[in-house]
């Protein structure tokens, strides 16, 4: 059953929650989840600039639902702006509970990234 809302976004990086990735008491890490979505966002980023890009800020990071061992774990991103040189893209995290059809929002967050040279400078955004 899905949740009343949609993923909105584009699919940019899906995976398993695995044991390696909980605390001692079993669950999911807060910070496996968010390297999962800086990974991902980070691929739209770097296609969207077709450069390199660095995460300079992180914004209204929630964590809604916990995640389990097993889950599928499926980021979504979107472009919401582009500045000069950095770019702001939304995410959420949908996971599909591990044997059932549940899927559930349970995490979202603002990622800002900033496209930079070889030498770590801004650099601007191509608007097309
Ligand atoms: C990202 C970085 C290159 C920016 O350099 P800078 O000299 O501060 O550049 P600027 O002040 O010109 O800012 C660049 C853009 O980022 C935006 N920005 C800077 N800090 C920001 C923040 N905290 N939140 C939101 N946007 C921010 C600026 O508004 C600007 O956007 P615009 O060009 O679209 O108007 C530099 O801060 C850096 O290297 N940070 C480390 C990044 C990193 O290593 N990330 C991984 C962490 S492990």
């Amino acid at each position: 059953m899905k949740d009343v809302d949609q993923a909105r976004g584009e699919l940019v990086i899906q995976t398993i929650a695995m044991p390696k990735d909980t605390n001692r008491h079993g669950d999911i890490f807060g910070g496996w989840l968010v390297a999962q979505m800086d990974l991902g966002s980070a691929i739209l980023a770097s296609k969207i600039a077709k450069a390199r890009v660095v995460t300079v800020a992180i914004e209204q990071m929630s964590f809604l639902q916990p995640v389990h061992v097993g889950d599928t774990v499926a980021c979504y991103a979107r472009l919401e702006k582009v500045g000069r040189t950095s770019m702001r893209i939304p995410v959420e995290v949908w996971v599909n509970r591990f044997m059932s059809d549940e899927e559930v929002r349970v995490t979202s967050a603002v990622f800002i990234y900033v496209a930079i040279d070889e030498n770590g400078k801004p650099i601007p955004v191509q608007r097309r």
